[in-house]
């Protein structure tokens, strides 16, 4: 597992149900959850979102992050331009847990206009309990950072 069990999240208005809810159950999994909104409905930008957790995941304050747009894509993709950060978005929870075991992943996104809430709390559920690998997964994961500069 991650140093410590903190855990920041962010999404746009598509995702702020599913957001609300895998917050709730991040926490009762017995993460400190920083849940950075945005609170109200009305329609935003997902980048601003995507790299706001983004910051806070490659400032080292977080150890991993979980952003939520309709599709999971744009704002994985904001986050991603962010140095540091290994974003992947899921819809299944093997993918979940390799982008963990062989990537790295930092950081995981969820299209809430793609999966269901009992599906995504598996697919966080899986992301969270699965740890990198190393080895020459690591070799490969240095490569990405190298292509970063
Ligand atoms: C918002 O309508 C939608 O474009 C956004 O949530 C996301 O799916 C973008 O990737």
């Amino acid at each position: 597992m991650t140093d410590s069990k903190r855990i920041v999240l962010s999404s746009d208005h598509a995702a702020i149900e599913l957001r609300q809810a895998v917050s709730a159950h991040v926490a009762s999994l017995g993460w400190e959850v920083e849940d950075i909104g945005p609170a109200t409905p009305e329609s935003t930008h997902y980048p601003k979102h995507g790299e706001a957790a983004a910051r806070r995941v490659a400032s080292g304050e977080f150890p991993l992050g979980i952003v939520l747009c309709g599709t999971g894509q744009g704002i994985m993709m904001a986050a991603n331009k962010v140095k540091g950060i290994r974003c992947g978005v899921c819809s299944d929870t093997f993918s979940a847990k390799m982008i963990r075991a062989h990537n790295n992943a930092n950081m995981l996104s969820i299209g809430a206009r793609v999966v269901g809430e009992g599906l995504a709390l598996e697919i966080v559920e899986a992301f969270l309990s699965t740890e990198f690998e190393g080895g020459r997964h690591g070799t490969r994961v240095e490569m990405i950072s190298e292509i970063e500069g």
